[in-house]
This record gives C-alpha cells, sequence and structure tokens, in this order.
C-alpha cells in the first residue's frame, strides 16, 4: 500500500500531525520534497516535536523514515532535530537518506536573504532557508549531494569551483564547510544508494508526507509566490527518483485559510476579523515563528487544488478553532473582471479575484449540527468525501467518519 498525505492550501494544514496519525498503518513515512522550509508540529500526550527535515513518522510503533532523493538538506538543522528527537523521545529513528539527496550549503541561506533584499516590495516572503538557490544550484548543476562527501578530494575541489563561480555571479563568499562536514559524518551511517531507497519503498508500505500545500508548488501554484519545489503529489515520482505507484490522495486543509508569505490570498480578513482567528488558530510560523495571515475558506481554490492533486478524499485540520464562533463565512465564488466565476482553471487571475461568501450557522463543536452541515456544504461543493476531521492538536484527536 503507498498512499501520500499533502496540503491543499498554502501550507501549515495540519499534514504533520495527520501524518503521524495515518503512519500507524504504514512501514516508512517518506518526505520527497521541500527542505527545512517546512515546520510539521507533532503533539504526543506528553511531549512535542517540530519536525522540519525529519519525516513525520509515529514515536513507538517502529514506523521507519525516508529522506529521499527530491529533498533538500541542511545537514546541521537535522542532526540538530535527531538530537531532540531521541532526548524528548528516548529512541533513535529508523531513519534512511537517499545519498542523491542535496544539500544545502550556508551560501545558499546568504542567497536567500540577499535575493529577497533585492527584489524589495516584490520579495516572496520566504523562510530565508536557502531552499530556492539550493534547488538552484541542482539545476546550474553545480550542486553538492551526499554522495560527493565520499571522496574528500574531489568534494573540495567542487566547493572551489562553486566558490569560484559565486564570486564572479553574486559577489558571495562561499564560507568554511566544516560544520557542514562535522554534521556529515553523525549522518553518515543513515546514508543510503539510491538503489537502496527504491527496494525499501517497493517491499514496505509507504506514506509520503508532502510538505508546504499545493497553492505554493512551483508549478501549479501562485508563482512567483512560491517555494522552490513541486511539494505537490506530482512531486513524488521525481522526488523519489523511479515511478512508483501511489493509490490514495489523501488531502489535507484546514476549516479557514492561512498564508505565510506575500502573494495573493482573496479571502484574508484584516483587522479584528483576522486577528480573532489569528488568535484563536495560534497562527504563527513554526519554522520562522511569523504571524500567519488569516482569512475565510476559499472553495474554489480547493476546488482547483483538489483536481491539480488528484485529491482522493479529504482531511479537515482545526474546525474546532471556529468553535462558538455565531457565523462563519465561506467564499463560493469570484468575482473578476466584473465577471462571477466559481470553478478556477488558473491561479493566474487570483490578484484580482473579489470572493463572494455565504454566510453559515456557527457551531458549538464537532457534534453540533451545524457543524456537519459545514462538512455537507463543503462536500457537495467540492465533489469529494471528507473522511476524517481533527478536532485537536494532539495526535489521537482525529475522528474517522
Ligand atoms: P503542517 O505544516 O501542515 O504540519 O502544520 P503546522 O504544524 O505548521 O501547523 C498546524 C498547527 O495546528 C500545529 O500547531 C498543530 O499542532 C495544530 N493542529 C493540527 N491539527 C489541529 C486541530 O485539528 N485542531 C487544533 N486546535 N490544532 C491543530
Ligand atoms: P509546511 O510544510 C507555510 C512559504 C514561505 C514563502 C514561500 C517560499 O510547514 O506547511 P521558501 O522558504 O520555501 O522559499 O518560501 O513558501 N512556505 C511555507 N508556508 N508552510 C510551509 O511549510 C512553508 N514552506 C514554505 O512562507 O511564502
Ligand atoms: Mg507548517
Amino acid at each position: 500500500m503507498k498512499s501520500v498525505i499533502f496540503g491543499l492550501q498554502w501550507g501549515d494544514e495540519g499534514k504533520g500531525k495527520v501524518t503521524t496519525y495515518f503512519s500507524k498503518d504504514y512501514d516508512y513515512v517518506v518526505r520527497y520534497s521541500g527542505g527545512s522550509n517546512a515546520g510539521h508540529t507533532v503533539e504526543y500526550t506528553d511531549f512535542k516535536l517540530i519536525h522540519h527535515l525529519l519525516p513525520s513518522f509515529y514515536v513507538k510503533k517502529n514506523v521507519g523514515a525516508i529522506i529521499s532523493n527530491g529533498v533538500v538538506l541542511d545537514l546541521e538543522q537535522l542532526v540538530e532535530e535527531i538530537e531532540e528527537f531521541k532526548s524528548k523521545t528516548g529512541t533513535y529513528p529508523k531513519l534512511y537518506i537517499s545519498e542523491l539527496a542535496h544539500v544545502v550549503l550556508p551560501h545558499h541561506k546568504k542567497l536567500d536573504e540577499k535575493l529577497e533584499q533585492i527584489k524589495g516590495k516584490n520579495a516572496v516572503g520566504t523562510t530565508k532557508r536557502g531552499i530556492g538557490p539550493a534547488y538552484a544550484d541542482k539545476v546550474h548543476r553545480i550542486g553538492i549531494r551526499l554522495s560527493d562527501f565520499k571522496n574528500k578530494d574531489k568534494f573540495y575541489e567542487k566547493i572551489k569551483n562553486i566558490s569560484k563561480l559565486y564570486k564572479n555571479l553574486y559577489n558571495i563568499e562561499v564560507e568554511s564547510i566544516e560544520n557542514v562536514l562535522t554534521s556529515y559524518e553523525k549522518l553518515k551511517s543513515h546514508i543510503v544508494p539510491h538503489g537502496e531507497i527504491i527496494n525499501l519503498i517497493n517491499k514496505n508500505k509507504i506514506l509520503f508526507e508532502s510538505t508546504q500545500g499545493v497553492l505554493l508548488d512551483i508549478d501549479v501554484g501562485t508563482y512567483p509566490y512560491v517555494t522552490g519545489a513541486n511539494c505537490n503529489t506530482t512531486g513524488i515520482q521525481n522526488g523519489v527518483g523511479f515511478p512508483v505507484k501511489t493509490e490514495n490522495y489523501i488531502g489535507v486543509f484546514k476549516a479557514y485559510l492561512t498564508r505565510v508569505g506575500n502573494g495573493p490570498f482573496p479571502t484574508e480578513a484584516f483587522g479584528k476579523e483576522g486577528e480573532e482567528i489569528r488568535k484563536r488558530g495560534h497562527e504563527f510560523g513554526a519554522t520562522t515563528g511569523r504571524p500567519r495571515r488569516c482569512g475565510w475558506l476559499d472553495l474554489p481554490l480547493l476546488k482547483y487544488a483538489i483536481t491539480v492533486s488528484g485529491a482522493t478524499e479529504l482531511v479537515m485540520t482545526k474546525g474546532d478553532i471556529l468553535n462558538g464562533m455565531e457565523k462563519i463565512k465561506v467564499c463560493v465564488a469570484y468575482k473578476i473582471d466584473g465577471n462571477i466565476v466559481d470553478r478556477i482553471s488558473s491561479v493566474d487571475d487570483l490578484e484580482k479575484a473579489e470572493p463572494i461568501y455565504e454566510t453559515l450557522d456557527g457551531w458549538e463543536n464537532h457534534t453540533s449540527k451545524e457543524f456537519n452541515e459545514y462538512l455537507s456544504f463543503i462536500e457537495s461543493y467540492v465533489k469529494r468525501k471528507i473522511t476524517h476531521i481533527s478536532v485537536g492538536p494532539k495526535v489521537e484527536e482525529i475522528i474517522k467518519l
């Protein structure tokens, strides 16, 4: 069995928590794209983990973890995360990392920051984790992969060449990579050839854990306000480097909507309205601590995300955050250039979209009739079943419908 859990919005839908819950039925959780820009918060009864690079697998259920070639790896971050994992759980992760994965180096973070500065008001609002520049170096064919660490002479030769290139191109100093090397030594026992990753994926029950959300995908997201990779489900095959078949496409969405960073957001709520959702939902970035922009659920966008991701079933999270609100707004169409549209085939016109809302009755909790009406309203609009609801931050707070 192969399944994928992914975000249907602009990230932070609760993928980490949902992945952890579902992972009990799988052998391995695989991260196939993105890097330490992700922040997946997983709350167990007595401790909490924030996963940036380490997949969200269920601790104590003997679930393993795989980081495949499509991920860009910040080695120091991963070492730190493993240390934290060990100290909080008392166990060591069963982790395999593909030697084809590219490495985020210190100059990638510098360049990320510099590019954002130069873009000024057009800045993407990146996490400054060096994601875009690391993928760019991969495409420029000057990236460093884990396999390059095996031969130190060749490794230093490559670093020297990158250094020369960067000085000419960007006037950026490629500084000492000693810390990266130390982290590599600590991770060495986890790094395996590509064939071994293929074997593990083929022979086991696999849950792919996506990062970010469909609307941040570099191709079908709100470009240029997107991340540097195909975080959509379409990224799986390239991200694991072979044509794996996935049966279940489990799309996660929040009962409302958030976005970190810049870019269009038609249903964004400003002033008191936005502030209330932010306060109720504790909507602050798990990676950067930035306040998340908050607003109402956008059904045309959700439907678009379902189409481009192939979601076969849905999980709704954080409905509990809206408990006790008198009225709930939900966007059912847009006005774009004077025309009413309730279906979009591209997100290019989103800047111009004015939301048209329906206002529904609020609910007390997930057992209320109004809550069920909200679920039915969404299902009949997007034509997909919501198979689970998440009703709190803890891993076990999920209900199968
Ligand atoms: P991810 O990046 O998609 O994994 O999501 P984040 O971890 O960045 O953000 C989701 C936040 O909401 C985390 O703090 C979770 O602990 C929390 N969370 C997840 N599901 C629920 C839920 O159903 N209710 C509540 N109240 N919190 C939730
Ligand atoms: P998880 O996996 C929310 C956003 C950044 C920025 C854009 C590009 O926790 O859902 P990048 O650093 O990737 O070049 O930034 O993408 N972004 C996220 N927003 N959740 C994430 O991950 C994100 N990862 C990147 O805020 O707008
Ligand atoms: Mg997150």
